[in-house]
């Protein structure tokens, strides 16, 4: 049982955690119980996305310390039904402290209790990454459409499979259509030929992503626009579900 993913990126601020709050919201909706951890130590963001600042007392490392139970530290979303929330660690450097196989142990553990587990990384390829990865079922690398955030996403997936995680996709966040259209973004195709990874999904540009994550309440569970739509598409993905990816978006957004 359960569905470890680790959900990286080379670039900062390409969408990872807000991907993973909606995923998990999505995934909800359809039947999964789900936990979400924050693995980007010192800079979590997370708890603010899903509106849980208060209701988060314990972190992971308190579970690989002993100090606290999963299920003590994975607190409840007040709104999902069955959706868990593991904070990471708010002091900068305690994360790389554990070693990989802490990492792992902990990992093993979420999987006998949740059917998905999202782990939203912290962007680069620090340890505590690196040990997570290792450690899920698979990786998805989030990226923008820019050919720098591309080349990082190659070069992520690249490391990623040094440590052993052969299973990796990527998704292209913030797709513009018009750009496309006229030439000045790339492709699907191109984006998936940059990044040499196969391609879970695109999230269309949409202010309602940025709006949300500002009041922290969940796009997935308010809005029903574009980027929620291509978040319940890849959640279904995900269980296995095959979903056309250009039924999402209306417009034509292969074409450059
Ligand atoms: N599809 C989208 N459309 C519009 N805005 C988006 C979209 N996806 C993410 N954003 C916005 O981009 C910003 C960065 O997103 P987010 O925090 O999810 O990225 P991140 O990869 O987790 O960043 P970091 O590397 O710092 O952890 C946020 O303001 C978010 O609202
Ligand atoms: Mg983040």
């Amino acid at each position: 049982m359960g569905n470890v993913i680790a959900v990286a990126s080379g670039k900062g601020g390409t969408g990872k955690t807000s991907f993973c709050a909606n995923v998990a919201v999505s995934l909800c909706a359809l039947g999964e119980k789900v936990l979400v951890i924050d693995a980007d130590s010192g800079l979590r963001s997370l708890d603010l996305v899903l509106g849980m600042t208060d209701r988060l007392l314990f972190s992971y490392g308190d579970v690989i310390r002993g100090d606290a139970t999963l299920k003590e530290a994975a607190a409840p979303h007040p709104v999902a039904g069955n959706l868990r929330v593991l904070t990471a660690p708010g002091e900068p450097g305690v994360a790389e402290s554990f070693p990989p196989e802490q990492i792992a142990e902990l990992v093993a553990r979420v999987r006998a209790h949740f059917t998905f587990t999202l782990i939203d990384c912290a962007a680069g390829l620090g340890r505590d990454v690196l040990s997570f990865a290792a450690a899920a079922d698979r990786a998805v690398v989030v990226s923008t459409s820019d050919y720098t955030a591309l080349r990082g996403a190659q070069s992520t997936a690249g490391v990623l499979e040094r440590v052993g995680q052969e299973t990796c996709s990527i998704v292209v966040n913030r797709l513009r259509p018009g750009m496309i259209r006229a030439g000045s973004a790339a492709n699907i195709d191109r984006a998936m030929d940059s990044a040499g990874l196969s391609l879970l999904g695109v999230v269309p540009e949409d202010e309602d992503v940025i709006a949300c994550g500002n009041s922290g309440s969940i796009l997935a569970l308010e809005h029903y626009g574009p980027a929620a739509q291509a978040y319940m598409n890849i959640a279904k993905r995900l269980r296995g579900q095959r979903v056309r990816l250009l039924d999402q978006v209306p417009g034509h957004w292969g074409e450059a």
